[in-house]
Protein backbone atom coordinates (compact mmCIF):
# COMPACT_ATOMS: atom_id res chain seq x y z
CA UNK A 1 0.00 0.00 0.00
CA UNK A 2 1.60 3.23 -1.04
CA UNK A 3 2.12 5.90 2.11
CA UNK A 4 2.46 9.77 2.04
CA UNK A 5 6.10 10.38 3.61
CA UNK A 6 5.55 13.59 4.07
CA UNK A 7 4.48 17.33 3.44
CA UNK A 8 7.13 18.99 1.15
CA UNK A 9 5.25 22.15 -0.80
CA UNK A 10 2.88 24.44 -0.18
CA UNK A 11 2.18 27.26 -2.62
CA UNK A 12 0.05 30.41 -1.97
CA UNK A 13 -1.60 33.37 -4.12
CA UNK A 14 -1.03 37.00 -2.35
CA UNK A 15 -2.16 39.97 -2.91
CA UNK A 16 1.13 41.82 -2.79
CA UNK A 17 4.27 39.63 -3.35
CA UNK A 18 7.08 42.52 -2.66
CA UNK A 19 5.61 43.05 0.45
CA UNK A 20 5.81 39.58 1.29
CA UNK A 21 8.88 39.37 0.24
CA UNK A 22 10.18 42.20 2.06
CA UNK A 23 8.47 40.66 5.43
CA UNK A 24 10.20 37.57 4.59
CA UNK A 25 13.08 39.66 4.21
CA UNK A 26 12.99 41.39 7.53
CA UNK A 27 10.43 40.08 10.07
CA UNK A 28 10.28 36.07 9.28
CA UNK A 29 14.59 35.50 8.13
CA UNK A 30 13.76 33.49 5.49
CA UNK A 31 15.60 34.05 1.74
CA UNK A 32 13.32 34.48 -1.29
CA UNK A 33 14.59 34.46 -4.89
CA UNK A 34 12.16 34.95 -7.94
CA UNK A 35 11.92 32.35 -10.84
CA UNK A 36 13.59 32.95 -13.85
CA UNK A 37 10.55 34.65 -15.37
CA UNK A 38 9.56 36.65 -12.46
CA UNK A 39 5.83 34.93 -11.72
CA UNK A 40 6.84 33.03 -8.53
CA UNK A 41 8.71 34.02 -5.25
CA UNK A 42 9.95 31.22 -4.38
CA UNK A 43 10.48 31.32 -0.06
CA UNK A 44 13.81 28.57 1.24
CA UNK A 45 14.25 27.89 5.11
CA UNK A 46 15.51 24.14 4.91
CA UNK A 47 17.71 21.90 2.32
CA UNK A 48 15.10 21.93 -0.60
CA UNK A 49 14.94 24.49 -3.25
CA UNK A 50 11.54 25.58 -1.66
CA UNK A 51 9.50 25.13 0.76
CA UNK A 52 6.62 28.05 -0.46
CA UNK A 53 6.10 29.59 -3.27
CA UNK A 54 3.64 32.82 -4.18
CA UNK A 55 2.23 34.06 -6.87
CA UNK A 56 -0.33 37.14 -6.74
CA UNK A 57 -3.64 36.87 -6.96
CA UNK A 58 -6.23 39.32 -5.89
CA UNK A 59 -6.67 37.19 -2.49
CA UNK A 60 -4.97 35.20 -0.51
CA UNK A 61 -5.16 31.86 -1.70
CA UNK A 62 -4.05 28.42 -1.07
CA UNK A 63 -2.54 26.85 -4.88
CA UNK A 64 -1.31 23.83 -3.91
CA UNK A 65 -0.37 22.12 -0.94
CA UNK A 66 2.24 19.25 -1.80
CA UNK A 67 3.17 15.95 -0.21
CA UNK A 68 5.84 13.21 -0.99
CA UNK A 69 4.95 10.14 -1.59
CA UNK A 70 8.62 9.30 -2.45
CA UNK A 71 8.81 7.72 -5.46
CA UNK A 72 7.01 7.64 -9.74
CA UNK A 73 5.22 4.04 -8.93
CA UNK A 74 4.19 5.09 -5.82
CA UNK A 75 2.88 8.40 -7.73
CA UNK A 76 1.07 6.14 -10.19
CA UNK A 77 -0.26 3.56 -7.40
CA UNK A 78 -1.24 6.49 -5.83
CA UNK A 79 -3.31 7.56 -9.08
CA UNK A 80 -4.81 4.35 -9.16
CA UNK A 81 -6.17 4.17 -5.48
CA UNK A 82 -7.33 7.62 -5.50
CA UNK A 83 -9.19 6.87 -9.03
CA UNK A 84 -10.83 4.00 -7.69
CA UNK A 85 -11.95 6.00 -4.53
CA UNK A 86 -14.14 8.53 -6.89
CA UNK A 87 -11.40 11.44 -6.37
CA UNK A 88 -10.89 13.00 -9.69
CA UNK A 89 -7.24 13.20 -10.49
CA UNK A 90 -4.98 15.82 -12.76
CA UNK A 91 -1.50 14.92 -13.95
CA UNK A 92 0.67 18.11 -13.28
CA UNK A 93 2.32 18.86 -16.54
CA UNK A 94 5.57 19.53 -17.37
CA UNK A 95 6.19 23.14 -16.85
CA UNK A 96 4.02 22.85 -13.80
CA UNK A 97 6.66 20.19 -12.82
CA UNK A 98 9.41 22.81 -13.41
CA UNK A 99 7.54 25.75 -11.50
CA UNK A 100 7.40 23.67 -8.51
CA UNK A 101 11.28 21.93 -8.72
CA UNK A 102 9.46 18.22 -8.69
CA UNK A 103 9.66 15.07 -10.82
CA UNK A 104 6.26 14.71 -10.69
CA UNK A 105 2.63 14.83 -9.18
CA UNK A 106 -0.90 14.72 -9.37
CA UNK A 107 -3.01 17.40 -8.35
CA UNK A 108 -6.70 16.61 -6.41
CA UNK A 109 -9.13 18.55 -4.47
CA UNK A 110 -10.22 17.36 -0.36
CA UNK A 111 -13.90 17.62 0.19
CA UNK A 112 -13.41 21.79 1.14
CA UNK A 113 -12.03 21.93 -2.08
CA UNK A 114 -8.63 22.64 -1.09
CA UNK A 115 -6.29 21.78 -3.85
CA UNK A 116 -3.88 19.06 -2.69
CA UNK A 117 -1.36 17.03 -4.51
CA UNK A 118 0.75 13.96 -4.09
CA UNK A 119 4.23 14.17 -5.87
CA UNK A 120 7.89 13.00 -5.76
CA UNK A 121 11.39 13.99 -6.80
CA UNK A 122 11.53 17.32 -4.93
CA UNK A 123 14.87 19.55 -5.47
CA UNK A 124 17.03 19.84 -2.91
CA UNK A 125 19.73 22.98 -2.70
CA UNK A 126 22.77 23.08 -3.71
CA UNK A 127 23.94 25.79 -1.16
CA UNK A 128 23.58 26.42 3.09
CA UNK A 129 20.24 28.36 3.33
CA UNK A 130 21.17 32.39 4.03
CA UNK A 131 18.58 33.27 6.70
CA UNK A 132 18.70 36.74 7.21
CA UNK A 133 19.05 37.08 10.84
CA UNK A 134 19.71 34.18 13.49
CA UNK A 135 18.01 31.34 12.45
CA UNK A 136 18.16 27.43 12.01
CA UNK A 137 15.14 25.63 10.72
CA UNK A 138 15.70 22.34 10.39
CA UNK A 139 12.81 21.51 8.04
CA UNK A 140 8.43 22.19 7.58
CA UNK A 141 6.70 20.47 10.36
CA UNK A 142 3.09 20.70 9.35
CA UNK A 143 -0.05 22.76 8.35
CA UNK A 144 -2.94 23.39 9.33
CA UNK A 145 -6.08 24.00 6.90
CA UNK A 146 -9.74 24.89 7.99
CA UNK A 147 -12.64 23.43 7.10
CA UNK A 148 -16.71 23.42 7.19
CA UNK A 149 -16.37 19.89 9.15
CA UNK A 150 -13.48 18.80 10.80
CA UNK A 151 -15.61 14.99 11.09
CA UNK A 152 -15.94 14.91 7.40
CA UNK A 153 -12.34 15.67 6.81
CA UNK A 154 -10.95 13.17 9.60
CA UNK A 155 -12.78 10.60 7.43
CA UNK A 156 -11.04 11.77 4.11
CA UNK A 157 -7.89 11.96 5.24
CA UNK A 158 -7.19 8.76 7.38
CA UNK A 159 -10.10 6.60 4.91
CA UNK A 160 -8.47 7.60 1.34
CA UNK A 161 -5.30 9.51 2.00
CA UNK A 162 -3.56 6.91 5.19
CA UNK A 163 -3.18 9.51 7.88
CA UNK A 164 -3.37 8.61 11.52
CA UNK A 165 -5.26 9.92 13.88
CA UNK A 166 -3.13 11.82 16.08
CA UNK A 167 -5.46 13.03 18.39
CA UNK A 168 -8.58 15.40 18.79
CA UNK A 169 -8.31 18.98 21.20
CA UNK A 170 -11.58 20.10 22.11
CA UNK A 171 -10.89 23.58 22.80
CA UNK A 172 -14.56 24.17 23.16
CA UNK A 173 -17.73 21.93 22.18
CA UNK A 174 -17.74 23.81 18.97
CA UNK A 175 -13.86 24.17 18.61
CA UNK A 176 -12.31 21.00 17.74
CA UNK A 177 -9.39 20.44 16.09
CA UNK A 178 -8.26 17.55 14.53
CA UNK A 179 -4.49 15.89 14.73
CA UNK A 180 -3.22 13.96 12.00
CA UNK A 181 0.34 12.23 11.42
CA UNK A 182 2.10 10.60 8.11
CA UNK A 183 5.25 9.86 10.41
CA UNK A 184 6.71 10.07 13.62
CA UNK A 185 6.11 13.61 13.75
CA UNK A 186 2.69 14.16 16.15
CA UNK A 187 1.07 16.02 13.15
CA UNK A 188 1.35 16.68 9.41
CA UNK A 189 -1.97 17.96 8.85
CA UNK A 190 -4.33 20.27 11.59
CA UNK A 191 -8.04 20.59 10.80
CA UNK A 192 -9.72 23.15 12.53
CA UNK A 193 -13.40 24.68 11.75
CA UNK A 194 -14.21 27.44 9.67
CA UNK A 195 -15.89 30.31 11.19
CA UNK A 196 -19.59 30.47 10.36
CA UNK A 197 -19.46 31.90 7.12
CA UNK A 198 -15.94 31.90 6.36
CA UNK A 199 -14.58 30.20 3.14
CA UNK A 200 -11.55 27.12 4.00
CA UNK A 201 -8.44 28.65 3.95
CA UNK A 202 -4.55 27.82 4.39
CA UNK A 203 -4.27 29.15 8.56
CA UNK A 204 -0.97 28.39 9.47
CA UNK A 205 2.14 26.41 8.39
CA UNK A 206 4.63 25.02 11.19
CA UNK A 207 8.74 25.61 10.42
CA UNK A 208 10.13 23.69 13.07
CA UNK A 209 13.36 24.84 14.69
CA UNK A 210 16.81 23.39 15.71
CA UNK A 211 16.32 25.02 18.94
CA UNK A 212 14.25 27.19 21.84
CA UNK A 213 16.79 29.76 21.27
CA UNK A 214 15.33 30.20 17.56
CA UNK A 215 11.93 30.64 19.12
CA UNK A 216 12.73 33.13 21.74
CA UNK A 217 14.60 34.95 18.92
CA UNK A 218 12.10 35.03 16.43
CA UNK A 219 9.88 36.17 19.24
CA UNK A 220 11.91 39.27 20.38
CA UNK A 221 12.93 40.29 16.16
CA UNK A 222 9.53 40.06 15.48
CA UNK A 223 8.19 42.50 18.45
CA UNK A 224 11.12 44.42 18.01
CA UNK A 225 10.42 45.38 14.71
CA UNK A 226 6.55 46.23 16.06
CA UNK A 227 5.15 43.37 13.55
CA UNK A 228 2.16 41.57 15.29
CA UNK A 229 2.63 38.26 17.19
CA UNK A 230 -0.35 35.63 16.71
CA UNK A 231 -0.33 33.92 19.36
CA UNK A 232 3.04 32.87 22.06
CA UNK A 233 5.49 32.24 23.35
CA UNK A 234 3.84 29.06 24.52
CA UNK A 235 3.31 25.51 24.28
CA UNK A 236 0.72 23.37 22.74
CA UNK A 237 -1.25 20.44 25.17
CA UNK A 238 -1.02 18.07 22.88
CA UNK A 239 1.96 17.99 20.72
CA UNK A 240 3.97 19.56 22.99
CA UNK A 241 5.42 22.45 20.65
CA UNK A 242 7.15 25.60 22.26
CA UNK A 243 5.50 28.24 19.40
CA UNK A 244 5.20 31.63 18.46
CA UNK A 245 3.36 32.41 15.46
CA UNK A 246 3.57 35.67 13.07
CA UNK A 247 0.86 36.58 10.96
CA UNK A 248 2.19 36.99 7.53
CA UNK A 249 1.11 39.73 4.66
CA UNK A 250 -0.19 36.66 2.71
CA UNK A 251 -3.31 35.85 5.00
CA UNK A 252 -1.47 33.21 6.40
CA UNK A 253 0.73 32.84 9.42
CA UNK A 254 3.97 31.02 10.31
CA UNK A 255 4.62 28.56 13.34
CA UNK A 256 8.05 28.47 14.48
CA UNK A 257 8.06 25.53 16.43
CA UNK A 258 10.62 23.09 18.29
CA UNK A 259 10.20 20.21 20.83
CA UNK A 260 7.42 19.06 18.40
CA UNK A 261 6.48 15.21 19.88
CA UNK A 262 7.24 12.28 17.87
CA UNK A 263 4.53 9.63 18.12
CA UNK A 264 5.73 5.53 17.69
CA UNK A 265 2.34 3.85 16.25
CA UNK A 266 2.60 0.38 17.82
CA UNK A 267 1.89 2.45 21.44
CA UNK A 268 0.15 5.74 20.23
CA UNK A 269 -3.84 5.45 21.03
CA UNK A 270 -5.39 8.28 19.71
CA UNK A 271 -6.74 10.79 22.76
CA UNK A 272 -9.52 13.07 22.72
CA UNK A 273 -8.69 16.64 25.23
CA UNK A 274 -12.03 17.54 26.65
CA UNK A 275 -13.84 20.79 25.90
CA UNK A 276 -11.91 23.63 27.90
CA UNK A 277 -8.68 22.01 26.76
CA UNK A 278 -5.81 25.28 26.66
CA UNK A 279 -4.35 25.92 23.15
CA UNK A 280 -1.25 27.17 25.33
CA UNK A 281 -1.02 25.16 28.13
CA UNK A 282 1.36 27.86 29.66
CA UNK A 283 -1.73 29.70 29.49
CA UNK A 284 -1.21 32.56 26.49
CA UNK A 285 -4.50 33.41 24.17
CA UNK A 286 -4.35 35.14 20.83
CA UNK A 287 -2.51 38.37 20.67
CA UNK A 288 -3.60 39.88 17.33
CA UNK A 289 -6.39 39.95 15.29
CA UNK A 290 -4.62 39.16 12.01
CA UNK A 291 -4.62 35.75 13.71
CA UNK A 292 -8.05 33.85 14.13
CA UNK A 293 -7.92 30.18 14.38
CA UNK A 294 -11.11 29.21 11.87
FE1 LIG B 1 0.77 24.35 14.29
Amino acid sequence: MAQILDIAQVGVRVPDRRRWEQYADEVLGFPTFRSSEGAVTYVRWDAFHHRLALSEGPEPELRYLVFDVGSAEALEEWAAVLTSKQVAVSRVDAAQCRERRLAGAIDFQDLDGHPVALGYGFQVAQEAVRYTRPLSVLRMGHVLLTVRDTARAHDFYTGVLGFKLSDWVHVTDAVRLCFLRVNPRHHTLALAPCRPGATPRLQHIMVEVESLDDVMRSYHHVRMRKAPVGMGPGKHANCQTIHVYVPTPGGFAIEFGYGHRRLDDTIHQPVIYPPGTPVDVWGGDVQSEEFVIG
